[in-house]
């Protein structure tokens, strides 16, 4: 019986470490839905008829800057309504982010933004220009496997792997913030993330061997 299974689908919006939650993810929503409305130009102010404002993203796109994995990256007329999702997966072939029925349900298209776990099929692309995105990819490298990779091995953190490259960027993005967190945090900061297969044993061990130095 994983005791771990009770946290996040109880409290599946806390993530006090990482600041990240359902009510940040809803405020983001909503002001992406209201960008989305101005790029389309749906609103009851622009239909009073004011003039284009600089900034607002044309509905047939716009060209965008993105610093991925420490990497900067030109998009040509990207329209607004493109996730932050969908140009990792589409364009850069970043594929470690998962699109599960276009929700967030799981997190297992968990990313950092500017060092923030953030689902990035909840985000628009435009919205990330001038941020800094990582993405699961970026920890295993020619360079080295970051240790949140290698303790999810070691403690057998994963079955199908679907949920895996969310959990691991949600564990790293937790431990960032929160180095020496304890079990009962761990689980509740990583309580925005879903397995199905059940592997939170695994999880909430090989993330507190890190917080207890040892990994
Ligand atoms: Fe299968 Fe998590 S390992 S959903």
């Amino acid at each position: 019986m994983p005791p771990e299974k009770s946290p996040p689908t109880a409290n599946p919006g806390s993530r006090p470490g990482s600041g990240f939650n359902r009510r940040d993810f809803l405020r983001g929503s909503g002001a992406a839905v209201a960008a989305t409305a101005l790029a389309t130009g749906i609103t009851e102010e622009t239909a009073a008829a004011d003039p284009p404002k600089a900034g607002i993203i044309p509905a047939d796109g716009a060209d965008l800057t993105l610093d991925v994995n420490g990497e900067t990256h030109e998009f040509e007329k990207v329209e607004p309504r493109v996730t932050l999702l969908e140009l990792l997966r589409n364009e850069l072939d970043l594929t470690g982010a998962k699109d599960a029925d276009d929700t967030t349900a799981t997190g297992c298209d968990t990313v950092m933004i500017d060092g923030k776990a953030a689902y990035a099929s909840a985000v628009f692309a435009h919205e990330c220009a001038g941020k800094k995105v990582v993405t699961v990819e970026s920890l295993a490298t020619a360079a080295g496997v970051d240790e949140v990779v290698e303790g999810f091995v070691e403690h057998d953190a994963l079955q199908c792997g679907f949920c895996t490259p969310g959990f691991v960027m949600a564990t790293r993005a937790f431990l960032d913030k929160n180095p020496k967190a304890s079990l009962e945090e761990i689980q509740k900061g990583l309580g925005g993330n879903l397995c199905r297969c059940g592997t939170y044993n695994g999880i909430t061990a090989c993330a507190l061997e890190i917080a207890k130095g040892g990994a």
